[in-house]
């Protein structure tokens, strides 16, 4: 008999999770105005809200926590965490920030100025909204493919090089650098291939631009390549990561994902200048250079996180994990992003309820119905994400309107994800029956996704 795939990992330490009625659940999501972030955690049986921060550490990751260095300056903690990155990533400088958004903060402040334009591959909301926030523009270069959820595509992520181009041709001069998300969460974790990358940094360097990656699932990146790309099957997870990286000038991070911490984040370049000038708006607004709003304890703690992550076997427990999600939701018949993607599902929602309309937010809508139904907590990546147009103030449609279920690393088991799917094929076989979505009572000027308050249609 073939032996079936196990965790490469065992559990040494629980948390105890509470179930809850049906009754109490329409309670307090209506106490939270219909906002999944304004739920307690307590009240949620299975958290999919996120894959970020959510991460079970290691027990080495744990003990590299008892041996953090807590000096202002010049701490090991921080060395050890430089020399990781440095070998993991192949850039000479690195800054310390708090967590990802925070890295775009610092590095944005020094490259983006007003009216500038920003291409890339559908930018993260806080990346987007640190490139709206300076007046300047985020220009969505995806292949169109990324957009059709049925269709099967080794690489979703990849940046469209005719798009590109384009832009690059049209507005070259208002281009500060091009930004590759690796995965590309916002089109549903999907990969970017290495030969796109080599692709986009040859356009950057025909215009002479510089190419910045959001790294932040960069080890979910290399997996797929390996599996997926022509001649990268013997290479190993470390190689590629170091391959990927060269085409980039710099990189912003989020270890919260691919660190496999709770939090923290780091930018790392190349130019030494680039670095020198980050370094002012560091201090400014994250901490001397070598904490940059971390505790030597985090620092050591992504450290030995970058190692574990980019660990093959560690990879691919994490990802079939979420395949197995994923295939099971394909035998109901639900409609999911496809091909898999790295760190979650993404359920098609335009698809799963076709009654609701999209002025009553049909991805909100799903994420709410299988809160109530099961306790899992998913979350709205729609129009409420996708916010109001910053110059005329109307709601932003983007084409897809998804619920993702993002799964923690390490966190939850396979009979968790069945719970989750019995969950959304019970609301699949009742899909009929949900009609009217929400409308908005109160909603912040940016970001308003994660303060929005609802109410019932
Ligand atoms: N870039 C990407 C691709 C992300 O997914 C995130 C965060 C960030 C940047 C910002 O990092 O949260 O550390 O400030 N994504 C989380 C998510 C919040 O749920 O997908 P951060």
């Amino acid at each position: 008999m073939e032996l079936p795939f196990a965790e490469s990992y065992r559990i040494k330490m629980v948390e105890p999770i509470r179930r809850s009625t049906r009754a109490e659940r329409e309670q307090w999501l209506k106490d939270a105005n219909y906002n999944l972030f304004n739920l307690k955690s307590e009240y949620v049986f299975v958290d999919l809200l996120t894959d970020s921060g959510t991460g079970a550490m290691s027990d080495r990751q744990w003990s590299e926590m008892m041996l953090g260095d807590e000096s202002y300056a010049g701490a090991s903690s921080f060395h050890k965490f430089q020399n990781a990155i440095r070998e993991i990533t192949g850039f000479e400088y690195v800054l310390p920030t708090h967590q990802g958004r925070a890295a775009e903060n610092v590095l944005f402040s020094v490259l983006i100025k007003e009216g500038d334009i920003v291409p890339g591959n559908s930018h993260f909301d806080t990346t987007k909204g640190h490139i709206e926030y300076r007046k300047a523009k985020a220009v969505d270069c995806t292949i169109d493919e990324a957009f059709d959820t049925t269709l099967i595509h080794a690489f979703k992520g990849n940046v469209d090089l005719s798009k590109l181009e384009k832009v690059l041709r049209e507005s070259g001069n208002k281009i500060p650098f091009i930004i590759i998300t690796i995965t590309c969460n916002s089109s549903g974790g999907q990969p970017v291939s290495l030969e796109n990358m080599k692709a986009v940094r040859q356009l950057a360097n025909k215009y002479g631009k510089r190419v910045v990656m959001d790294s932040a699932r960069f080890a979910e990146n290399a997996y797929f390549i390996k599996l997926r790309e022509e001649g990268c099957q013997h290479k190993s997870i470390k190689e590629i990561v170091r391959e990927m990286f060269s085409y980039a000038d710099a990189i912003t991070m989020s270890a919260k994902k691919d660190a496999i911490v709770n939090i923290g984040g780091f930018i790392a370049m190349r130019e030494k200048e680039l670095f020198s000038s980050s370094s002012v708006f560091e201090i400014m607004y994250e901490g001397f250079l070598t904490y940059g709003g971390l505790a030597g304890r985090d620092l050591n703690a992504i450290a030995q996180g970058l190692y574990e992550a980019t660990e093959f076997d560690y990879l691919e427990t994490r990802v079939k994990q979420v395949e197995y999600l994923g295939d099971k939701l394909l035998d109901y018949g639900i409609p999911i992003q496809q091909p898999i993607g790295g760190h979650a599902i993404f359920v098609d929602a335009k698809r799963f309820l076709p009654h609701v309309k999209k002025e009553e937010f049909i991805a909100q809508t799903l994420a709410v119905h299988l809160y109530i139904e099961a306790g899992v907590r998913g979350v709205e990546i729609g129009t409420l994400l996708a916010d109001r147009d910053p110059v005329t103030r109307e709601n932003r449609y983007p084409e897809l309107e998804l619920m993702r279920l993002a799964i923690p690393r390490r966190v939850y088991t396979n009979n968790h994800m069945d719970l989750v799917a019995a969950g959304l094929k019970n609301l699949w076989d009742r899909r009929n029956t949900i009609k009217h979505g929400f409308r908005i009572v109160r909603e912040a000027p940016i970001m308003r996704h994660f303060t929005v308050e609802l109410e019932k249609i």
